[in-house]
């Protein structure tokens, strides 16, 4: 009988790690024929993912290089998202005979949270690869062959933790995205997938130079990884349209006439802080973004303020650190944020206003009363 492994995933895209789990398995297991698994989201949660077909079609065309028979197959797309690895191992099992079910580390570590556990585990027989910087599978493998009698095996092969995450905000971003393989990065240039933003991104680079936006990606890189490892929740569509176009109205040393000076503080006018007013009204007048949301946290990026949304603290702290940020302190900064959002978060407010401070110059009003009320609010 050929030897089969069936290998899920989102391949939202798929990436060089993904073929190589594939190719060990083929080194490791002696797989003859690959059963790959696309992922399907329950209908609400699609909007922000690449549809089906087209992930499908890249992990076709990139599993196409692993020396094993290569087959996608829909069947969660044919349960219109609703999908349980107990429900859907029986069937490909009934198609296909056989196999050897492929997880990460990670997954198994969270299977008795799955649907059904212990009817998976005493069912098929289960591959894990572990990976970088997560805990080694085996003990959860022993735990669960003794208490379920499964067949749960720990290869060899570990994976690097690649950040598919990462990978695609930098798509979205038309950033350098490493670990896409080249086909698969042909294949989305010619269909265009990860690109809903291009529009935005391309209205902005009329307004900043290009040092500018090297910094305005990377406040939404890192805007969109602080929302993400702090599951903060924020819509992802909002995070990365604030962070790329807070500093469109940094250009401007004199307020643009098609701005109306109710939108701009008298006492800001011709300070640093001007520009996060400016900027608002340009992303609202000009690219015609209407989202309080959005608009708010370009609109007190600079200074804060009290009570802020989780947006306005995510784009005020992702400006502070973005990747091409090298000030002394930055890395402290960093640190702090990984470590807890919230302290983290008051430490770039005092920190911004000890530097203002200490170049001599006065601190907003706003910036002061942020700083009280997040000593009391944390
Ligand atoms: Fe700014
Ligand atoms: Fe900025």
């Amino acid at each position: 009988m050929i030897k089969t492994a069936v290998f899920g995933g989102s391949f939202d895209p798929v990436h060089i790690e993904h073929i190589n789990i594939a190719k060990a398995c083929v080194k490791e297991l002696g797989i003859e024929r690959l059963i790959v698994l696309p992922t399907e989201n329950p209908p609400h949660k699609r909007a922000a993912e690449t549809p089906f077909g087209f992930r499908a079609e890249m992990a076709g065309i990139a599993f196409s290089e692993v020396a094993a028979e290569i087959i996608v197959d829909e069947t969660e797309r044919e349960n219109d998202g609703v999908n349980y690895s107990a429900e859907n191992l029986p069937k490909l099992k009934k198609k296909y005979g056989d196999f050897v079910f492929v997880i990460g580390g990670d997954s198994l570590d969270a299977i008795e949270s799955w649907k059904n556990p212990e009817f998976i585990v005493r069912n098929f027989q289960i591959a894990v690869f572990n990976r970088t910087g997560y805990p080694d599978a085996q003990k959860k493998a022993d735990e669960l062959n003794e208490k379920w009698h499964g067949d749960i095996k720990v290869m060899k092969y570990v994976g690097k933790a690649v950040d598919s995450h990462g990978i695609r905000d930098r798509l979205y971003l038309q950033e350098r995205a490493d670990g896409v393989p080249p086909k698969v990065k042909e294949y989305i240039n010619s269909h265009n997938l990860y690109s809903r933003f291009d529009g935005y991104i391309s209205k902005a680079k009329g307004f900043l130079d290009e040092k500018r936006f090297v910094h305005s990606k990377n406040t939404a890189l890192a805007a969109l990884e602080l929302n993400r490892a702090h599951k903060l929740g924020v819509d992802y569509d909002k995070v990365l349209l604030a962070g790329l176009l807070h500093d469109v109205g940094k250009k401007f040393d004199k307020i643009p006439l098609s701005c109306d000076m109710e939108d701009i503080p008298a006492d800001s006018l011709g300070t640093p802080v001007q520009h996060q007013f400016v900027s608002a009204v340009i992303v609202r007048d000009d690219f015609h973004i209407t989202d309080d949301e959005i608009l708010n946290a370009i609109r007190y990026h600079t200074t804060g303020r009290e009570n802020m949304s989780a947006l306005e603290k995510i784009v005020y702290c992702a400006d502070l650190v973005s990747s091409e940020r090298d000030f002394d302190g930055v890395e402290e900064l960093r640190a702090a944020l990984a470590d807890d959002f919230g302290s983290g978060f008051l430490k770039c407010l005092t920190y911004s206003r000890d530097y203002v401070l200490k170049t001599g110059r006065t601190v907003y009003p706003l910036t002061d009363k942020a700083i009280n009320y997040y000593k009391e609010n944390l």
